[in-house]
């Protein structure tokens, strides 16, 4: 990976501005007395508790989108939780230990869609630079809140619309989403916007939910719905956060009472890349049939296989692996070097190197 920034600056401002870009006009941005200002059309943009408000004002079904998250955020944060206790939650989690490993450590991401903020602190570690970009304040509060408790420095949480960003386009080496496009209106079109964050040789990492890995979850919400979602039936992540009320209530929101939601395939997702410039590059879980476990940076690394049967008879078989906790899976890939949309001397990663 190509960017290496500079050193800590007093304000994380300093360096993540120029990963920033205005949303109206995409101009260069620029901080000037607590606010950015546009260097295009002169636009000047509040920073409120050190988060940018980079957002325009969206379509009606956005907002409702926004409502929701703002009365819940989501995933929330466990009381007394550490950098030490997030780092080890996501130290079980097979996936984010290989995004960790496959991520080099000069790497400059951005998490679209970061919620809280979890995966974010998480990857925000040796000379990375992060930004959680989402489009509720009221997470990024408990984002921002709690990087200032751990102590992260070098990332930076900004309220935008992945639709009409505030994010510098071709500019990041690790475009990371999960859990996000399948509640925007138009999710083919979201990815679109998405793909041409990430710079020319750079990755992107999109997790969705499946439509066939999401059968039984269906069932169950059809059963709960039945019952008033008094009860539901077989939920795991219901009955672990029994003792946790806020962090159980925001999966029963947004796995129950949702009020945008899309389902997706490999096919699907593999012709958005193609639609994009985007290298295909494999699927996690593997798509493949008795695959080896992944390893060291195999994540972004092409899979052995890429068979139209495989794939669709893999995620009929999630339906029983990945259901449990909603059938989200995850496609990888590249954004072509030569994507002609963008040329290399604009990418803010190659500047930099
Ligand atoms: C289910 S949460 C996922 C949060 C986090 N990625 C995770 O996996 O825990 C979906 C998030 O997407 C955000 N979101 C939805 N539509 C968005 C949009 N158009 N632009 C930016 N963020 C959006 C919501 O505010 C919410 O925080
Ligand atoms: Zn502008």
């Amino acid at each position: 990976m190509v960017a290496t920034y500079p050193p800590r600056t007093t304000s994380p401002l300093g360096w993540a501005t120029r990963l920033l870009a205005c949303p109206s006009c995409r101009g260069a941005l620029r901080e000037r007395g607590g606010h950015l200002g546009c260097a295009g059309c002169a636009k000047m943009y509040a920073v409120e508790g050190g988060t940018p408000q980079l957002r325009e004002a969206g379509d009606a079904r956005t907002d409702v989108v926004r409502d929701f998250y703002t009365a819940a955020p989501f995933p929330g944060y466990p009381p007394k939780d550490s950098l030490g206790s997030l780092r080890a939650r996501a130290g079980r989690s097979e996936f984010a230990k290989l995004l960790d490993r496959a991520i080099p450590g000069d790497a400059c991401i951005v998490e679209v869609g970061c919620g809280t903020g979890q995966m974010s602190l998480f990857l925000a570690t040796a000379n990375r630079v992060v930004i959680g970009a989402d489009l509720t304040r009221a997470s990024l509060e408990l984002g921002a809140s709690a990087a200032r408790r751990f102590g992260v420095e070098r990332v930076l949480f900004v309220e935008t619309d992945l639709r009409r960003s505030g994010l510098r386009e071709g500019a990041f080496d690790v475009v990371y989403s999960s859990g996000v496009l399948h509640h925007t209106p138009d999710p083919r079109a979201s990815f679109a916007a998405l793909a041409r964050l990430a710079r020319p040789g750079g990755i992107v990492v999109l997790g969705l939910y499946n439509a066939w890995a999401r059968i039984p979850h269906r069932v169950r919400r059809a059963i709960g719905r039945m019952t008033g979602l008094k009860y539901i039936p077989l939920d795991p992540v219901l009955r672990d956060r029994a003792a946790e009320p806020a962090r159980r209530e925001a999966w029963l929101r947004d796995q129950y009472m949702h009020p945008e939601e899309h389902r997706h395939t490999t096919r699907e997702v593999q012709r958005w890349f193609r639609e994009c410039g985007i290298e295909y590059l494999r699927t996690y879980p593997d798509s493949l049939f008795g695959g080896e476990p992944l390893e060291g940076d195999a994540l972004f690394q092409p899979a052995d296989d890429d068979w139209a049967f495989e794939n669709w008879a893999s995620q009929v078989g999630w339906m029983k692996t990945l259901a449990h906790e909603g059938g989200l899976w995850v496609t990888i890939g590249r954004r072509a070097d030569s994507t002609p949309a963008l040329s290399p001397s604009e990418s803010i990663g190659r500047k930099l190197a």
